[in-house]
């Protein structure tokens, strides 16, 4: 069984900054660095790092160089990666305020550039049984979902950063939704500006996807796991944040990693808790993210 993450690839420019800036304002940050970055990528390291064997698949300009080798790093196989000539590798403008909170402006560039070609090419290699991982940063959903269903792959799909494209995707193919309170409300069509209960939320989107497990995210109140045989809460580990970059990204890794191992689904949640935990302790996206050790032997903060 292999894992494939169809996915961006970003160069991220995270600027330290006391708040966000506002409509009409200038503001100096403190520092600017440069990381790697892209839901897909960090889903991939993530993954890796969990113990799975993973195949990355996406596009990059030829300024991308060194994210191929972030990933290569960290054991994930980046042959299915397109190096083009012709347009940027994605980029992300992240500003991190001092409570270590985000807010992210994105460029898709070589993201936005997959062809039906790349996806008939890519998902050749895969089979019947084997996992794909899908966010939405990248162009050509549709078409990925529709064709690796056709063969059979298991399809987890963190329909993240929400917007309208994924009430379009064929959202009855997925087996995992990974996903916060938002996005779920927006897939039940639900007026985002009200709160949500998010476990009555999860019910109702497995109602809707009775064939699927989902698991929810609910920022300061944990997750929640969900299918038709089992519910799983899972509480928050308490630690101090300065960056929440790349958290989401971290559990979802960890969270399909340990299924992948034959963990259950509790114990997945409670490793995806703890390395997500470990991931807002540091700044980035990418090299955020922590290794199984220091998962197993990660004590929350008292
Ligand atoms: O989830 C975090 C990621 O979102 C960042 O790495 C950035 O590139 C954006 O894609």
């Amino acid at each position: 069984m292999k894992v494939l993450c169809f996915g961006s690839l970003n160069i991220d420019y995270t600027y330290k900054v006391d708040h966000f800036v506002k409509k009409g304002e200038t503001l100096s940050s403190e520092s600017l660095k440069v990381f790697s970055g892209g839901k897909g990528l960090n889903q991939s390291i993530a993954l890796a790092k969990a113990g799975v064997e993973t195949f990355h698949a996406g596009a990059v300009g030829e300024d991308g160089g060194f994210l191929l080798e972030e990933l290569q790093k960290a054991g994930v196989n980046t042959d299915c990666v397109t190096v083009r000539e012709d347009v940027r590798t994605g980029n992300a403008i992240i500003q991190n305020d001092r409570e270590g909170d985000n807010c992210i402006l994105l460029y898709g560039g070589a993201n936005q550039a997959i062809t039906k070609e790349q996806v008939d090419t890519v998902l050749a290699r895969f089979e019947h049984g084997d996992f794909l991982v899908l966010q939405n940063e990248i162009n050509e959903l549709s078409y990925i979902m529709e064709q690796a269903h056709r063969k059979g792959m298991k399809i987890i799909l963190n329909p993240s950063p929400m917007n309208e494209k994924i009430l379009g995707l064929p959202l009855d193919s997925v087996d995992y939704f990974l996903l916060n309170e938002v996005e779920a409300g927006q897939i039940l069509s639900r007026d985002v500006t009200k709160r949500f209960d998010g476990e009555a939320l999860a019910k109702e989107l497995l109602q809707r996807f009775p064939t699927a497990a989902i698991v929810l995210t609910m920022g300061g109140a944990g997750s929640v796991y969900l299918d038709k045989e089992e519910m799983v809460r899972q509480p928050v580990c308490k630690v101090q944040a300065v960056d929440t970059t790349a958290a989401g990204d971290t559990f979802t890794g960890f969270f399909i990693g340990g299924i992948l191992r034959g963990s259950s689904v509790k114990e997945s949640m409670e490793m995806a808790s703890r390395a997500a935990a470990i991931a807002v302790t540091r700044r980035g996206a990418a090299p955020s993210i922590p290794l199984l050790e220091e998962v197993e032997c990660f004590s929350e903060e008292k």
